[in-house]
Parts: structure tokens; C-alpha cells; sequence
């Protein structure tokens, strides 16, 4: 539980946090579709990857960034993580928002890639491939059948996916390997799956490679756009909290790791020269 706390109240940025690169889908998604929005984008880098972290070390670290956030000012934060989303989210809205300002939000992104799967799959019956704690929580699964309850999931944990990501390893023959390797065991539990949700926000730098070796028919679904619509529409329905988010187009990035690593590789995910500054997050 957290202590009562002494924010800002005036208005800030929308605040965007990740273990590490992979959120960076989500931010450009999110500024494609609403620029005029500031932004403040956290890549945990230096403790990344989340995926195989037990549910009290990702619940620490992910409010430990919602803090820096909201300090920083921000008033809306979303969890462009779904292990972030699967493990702390719902804690940190139940036992921490209430101490640390009840009219602050943090959203998960779980449930925006959920609704659309419905309209997607003809089959019913839908693939997840994640990291071993989102898997293990079965929070897909159980947000699936909560909207679709005609709806079979099969998840599968990629244990090397986030890592090959943030090591900057995902183009090569080696990550091929673990790519196909995860894709026909999930197809192999389930070979009626025609929908496949890549449920880990650093998967979609992989989605030459998914594409490359899933076969014909199969559709494969990456968050971003289902996130940034379900972003822009939150923002319509509560414009209490719409008020509280600054416009001036502009993003702050930080990373707990090297500067200039995170400046050159966020540079090649968003195709453009960002600047970034180093955090701890305590
Ligand atoms: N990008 C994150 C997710 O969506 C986590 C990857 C990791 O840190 O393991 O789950």
C-alpha cells in the first residue's frame, strides 16, 4: 500500500511505461493517431525484460514508474505492457490509486487488444503468444471469455522473444529459430487457430519474422492501433481527465539504462532522432 502523496495538480502529459523498448509500439501508435497530446515515455531498460519476474517484483517496478509519472506530472498513465498489465494493474488501481490521488488513471492495454478479437476470428479459436508471466496469469484467456465466452485460447510463453528485442538480436538467423519454434507449438496444441494475438508489446519488431512462418490465413493481430483507438475514445467519454493532458505535440522519453543506447535504438523503432534522459526509479 502506498503513502499519501503530494502531486501536481496542474495539467501534464500523457504518461507511457514499458520494461523497456517494447512500449515504443504502443507510444507511436498513440501519437499517430493523437499528436496534438505531450507525452512521457519510460523504458525500464535496465531491469527489462519483465516477462519471467515474479508478480511482486513487476508489481514493484511498475508502480515505482506510475510514481515517477505521476510526480512528473502526469494525470493518465498506461501500461504499454502487458506484463505490467497482467500483473500490477489491477493492484495499483485497487490499493494504490485510492492513497495516491483517486482522480489520477492508469490503464492496462490488455483489454483494448481483447475487444477486437471477437469481429476477428471465424474459426473461434484464438492464439496468444506472450511472455511466461502474462501467459501464466491467464489474464488473456480469462478477458477472452469474459467478452467472447464462445471464444477456445491457447497461450504460448516466448521466453526469448523481449530479450532478442532489447538485445537488438531479433533480425538475425538465431531469432528466427525461437520464432518458428514458438509459432509451431502453439499452431501444434491447436490447429483450428486462424487468430493470432502477439500479446508482448516488443513482439510486433518481430512481425516480418511471425508473418514469415505462420501460415496463409492466419490472421496476426499487434496492439497499437486497437490501443490508441481505445485511448482516443477514453479520452472522449472522460473529459475530466481529457483536461488534465497538456497539448503541446511534444515527447519526453527516459530510460533507466544508457542514454545512448536508448537514443539509438528508439531512433531505429520510431524512424526518427528522439532525445532521452537517464532515471532511476526507486
Ligand atoms: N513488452 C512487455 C510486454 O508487453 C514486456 C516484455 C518483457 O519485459 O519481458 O509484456
Amino acid at each position: 500500500m502506498s503513502e499519501m502523496m503530494t502531486l501536481p495538480q496542474t495539467p501534464g502529459p500523457i504518461g507511457i511505461f514499458d520494461s523497456g523498448y517494447g512500449g515504443l509500439t504502443i507510444y507511436n501508435a498513440i501519437k499517430g493517431l493523437m499528436p496534438q497530446y505531450d507525452y512521457l515515455y519510460i523504458g525500464d531498460n535496465a531491469r527489462a525484460p519483465y516477462g519471467t519476474r515474479s508478480f511482486d517484483v513487476v508489481y514493484d517496478f511498475t508502480l515505482q514508474a506510475v510514481k515517477f509519472l505521476f510526480e512528473s506530472g502526469c494525470h493518465l498513465v498506461i501500461l504499454a505492457c502487458n506484463t505490467a498489465s497482467a500483473k500490477a494493474l489491477r493492484n495499483i488501481q485497487q490499493l494504490d490509486l485510492p492513497n495516491m490521488d483517486p482522480a489520477r488513471r492508469v490503464l492496462g492495454i490488455i483489454r483494448p487488444t481483447v475487444e477486437c478479437v471477437g469481429d476477428v476470428t471465424k474459426s473461434r479459436h484464438v492464439g496468444v503468444l506472450a511472455t511466461e508471466g502474462t501467459i501464466k496469469s491467464m489474464s488473456y484467456p480469462l478477458e477472452i471469455r469474459k467478452l467472447f465466452p464462445d471464444i477456445e485460447v491457447v497461450g504460448k510463453a516466448c521466453p526469448m522473444w523481449a530479450s532478442l528485442v532489447e538485445a537488438n538480436e531479433h533480425l538475425t538467423p538465431g531469432a528466427d529459430y525461437f520464432v518458428k519454434r514458438d509459432i509451431d507449438a502453439l499452431l501444434s496444441r491447436d490447429p483450428q487457430i486462424d487468430t493470432i494475438i502477439l500479446g508482448c508489446t516488443h513482439y510486433p519488431l518481430l512481425l516480418d519474422r511471425v508473418k514469415q512462418f505462420v501460415p496463409q490465413g492466419i490472421t496476426v493481430l499487434t496492439q497499437g492501433e486497437a490501443v490508441a483507438h481505445s485511448l482516443q475514445d477514453y479520452l472522449v467519454r472522460h473529459t475530466e481527465v481529457e483536461a488534465k493532458c497538456t497539448k503541446g505535440g511534444n515527447t519526453r522519453f527516459y530510460t533507466t539504462e544508457s542514454v545512448t543506447k536508448f537514443k539509438e535504438q528508439a531512433s531505429r523503432f520510431l524512424n526518427c532522432q528522439v532525445q532521452a534522459g537517464k532515471i532511476v526509479l526507486v
